[in-house]
Formats: structure tokens, C-alpha cells, sequence
């Protein structure tokens, strides 16, 4: 059955209350500046089918989101090796943005998906793309089948001006010759990816060749195999929320990914992509309301991959 739009608003009001429980992140000024009572949730059929309720339609900062389209373009641009000798599969239960794990494991990323793992997979697009920021725009807008999306310079500036952590995390990586590009110009690459805005209805759109096989309806193309697509799944099912992925798998049971800006990308594989947005952000950076929406939404259409 698919979810009506009335059953979409159904379940948006019933974790509106949760507003107000969580924190919009302020470590990236340009961010707390957004409201924190906005709410959507898009739903995209591999039929192509779209059902959406709330704030579904309005642009927001995917941030980490973006680590799934940067794996991605990676997938399509190197060999499984020359991606997995450089970063691993592991969940990390640590922070997305730690350190701790990092030095006693020889500057090796445990997954692609925290903030040390997508550095090094900018890397590798640094060093294989002629022109990696574009790439990036194309292939969203492409998958989205949306040519205004576009970089938000002032959240781009923002990371850029508070970047402290990141570029102590890779300039670590290039001390243990993880790193093959100059540390400044992989960080812009990188908080630009993060500062994509996109809506509910794009991340839906966008994501759905991982629920597809691989196959972009959008795009009208296959983006990657269907064994990559499986394997990307895992991944995000075991590392997509952090230290959160557990309590995430248990509650909502489907692969997933989290970005700061309040936005998490949920896949049910042979049959939907799933976008929410709410800007609360629960202690593990993962979208508070949005988190309790998706949980909400597969028990309402008992979906689960588990
Ligand atoms: O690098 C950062 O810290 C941010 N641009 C992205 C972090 C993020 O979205 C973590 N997700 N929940």
C-alpha cells in the first residue's frame, strides 16, 4: 500500500510535538539561523510515484547526506581496491566528527560516512575529477531531475570559517599518508557537497537508485550496479547515523543517512526512497523529529528490512 498524502500529515502531526525537544546545530553559524518548527517529508515510488506532506518542497543544507553522493561518484571513478584500502566498513561509535579513533588506526577512516571518511573519499574525487564541484551539481540536479539546485555560498563560508576540526582530521590522514591533495582545496570540495540545498522532494528523487537497483529514474540511468547499490545499503544501515546507527536500525529499520541540517535520507530497497526534514537535532546529530517521522511511517506502512 502506498501511504496517502493524509497519512504522510497524519504522522508529521503526531511527532510535531517532539519540536522544541532537540537542538538545530550551531557549530556552523549559517545553520542555527534556520527555523526550527519546519517539518516535511517526501516519499519516491520506483515507480516514480512522488507523495509528500509539510515543508516538503523547501530547500534545505543536506550536509553529511552528501557523503552518499560523494561515495557514489567515487564508485563510478575508482576500483572497489583503490576505495577500500583508504577508508573502511565499520561502524565507528564515535561522534561523525571524532578524532579519537583516527590516530590508533594509522589515519584510516573506519567508514565513509563520518567526517574523516568522506574527506578521504574528496580526496580521491580531488584527484580524479577535472572539476569536482561541478561534477557534483550535475550529477544531483541530474538525479533530482532538478536544474536549480545549487551550493549555498554562505553555508559553504560559514564551515569554511569554523573549520578547525575537519582540517585537523585530514591534515592527521596526510601525516600517515592518507591524504594525496593539498588539505585546503579538499575542505572547500568538501563543505560545499555539505552545503547543497536540497528539498525533501530532490533527497527523495535523488536517492533513489539506492531502492531501485542501482537505476535513476531521474537521471535515466543506471548510477551504479545493483551489487553496489546493496553494498552502499549496508553501509548505510551499519554506519549512516553514527553512534546512532543502532538505536536508528532499531526504531526505523531501514538504511539511512543523517545530515546536521536536519534532513535524513531512508531507503526501503526494492520499493522506495524516503526524505524528512525537521532541524532539531538529537545528542548524535541526527534529526530528532525527523528520526520519530520515519519510525512513525514504517510502522503505519510495515516496512522494515529486518
Ligand atoms: O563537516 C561537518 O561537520 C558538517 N559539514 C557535516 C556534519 C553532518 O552533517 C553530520 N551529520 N549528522
Amino acid at each position: 500500500m502506498k501511504p496517502s498524502p493524509e497519512l504522510l500529515n497524519d504522522v508529521l502531526d503526531e511527532v510535531r510535538p517532539l519540536i522544541g525537544q532537540g537542538r538545530v546545530a550551531s557549530y556552523i553559524p549559517a545553520l542555527e539561523e534556520v527555523p526550527a518548527d519546519k517539518l516535511g517529508v517526501a516519499v519516491c515510488y520506483n515507480d516514480g510515484d512522488i507523495i509528500t506532506a509539510g515543508d516538503a518542497d523547501e530547500p534545505f543544507s543536506i550536509q553529511s547526506i552528501s557523503k552518499v553522493l560523494s561515495l557514489t561518484l567515487a564508485l563510478q571513478n575508482y576500483g572497489p581496491l583503490e576505495i577500500w584500502d583508504r577508508v573502511g566498513k565499520e561502524p565507528s561509535g564515535q561522534a561523525f566528527n571524532s578524532m579519537i579513533q583516527l590516530e590508533m588506526e594509522h589515519g584510516i577512516p573506519r567508514n565513509p560516512f563520518i567526517n574523516a571518511g568522506a574527506l578521504v573519499v574528496c580526496d580521491l574525487l580531488q584527484s580524479r575529477l577535472s572539476a569536482p564541484r561541478q561534477r557534483m551539481l550535475e550529477f544531483v540536479r541530474d538525479l533530482s531531475a532538478n536544474p536549480h539546485i545549487y551550493y549555498d555560498k554562505t553555508v559553504a563560508k560559514s564551515e569554511m570559517d569554523h573549520s578547525d576540526r575537519n582540517a585537523a582530521i585530514a591534515y592527521l590522514m596526510r601525516s600517515f599518508g592518507n591524504f594525496s591533495n593539498e588539505v585546503m582545496p579538499v575542505l572547500q570540495t568538501y563543505f560545499h557537497y555539505c552545503a547543497l540545498r536540497m528539498s525533501c522532494v530532490d533527497l527523495a528523487k535523488a536517492f533513489n537508485y539506492l531502492a531501485n537497483k542501482g537505476l535513476s529514474l531521474g537521471a535515466e540511468k543506471t548510477i551504479v550496479s545493483h551489487t553496489q547499490s546493496k553494498q552502499v545499503n549496508a553501509l548505510l544501515a551499519t554506519c549512516g547515523l553514527y553512534d546512532g546507527a543502532g538505536e536508528f536500525a532499531y526504531r526505523v529499520g531501514m538504511p539511512g543517512k543523517s545530515g546536521v541540517g536536519g534532513g535524513i535520507v531512508a531507503v526501503v530497497p526494492g520499493e522506495m526512497s524516503i526524505a524528512v526534514w525537521s532541524p532539531e537535532l538529537d545528542p548524535s546529530g541526527n534529526s530528532l523529529a525527523g528520526t520519530a517521522a520515519l519510525e512513525l511511517l514504517a510502522e503505519r506502512i510495515g516496512r522494515s528490512i529486518f
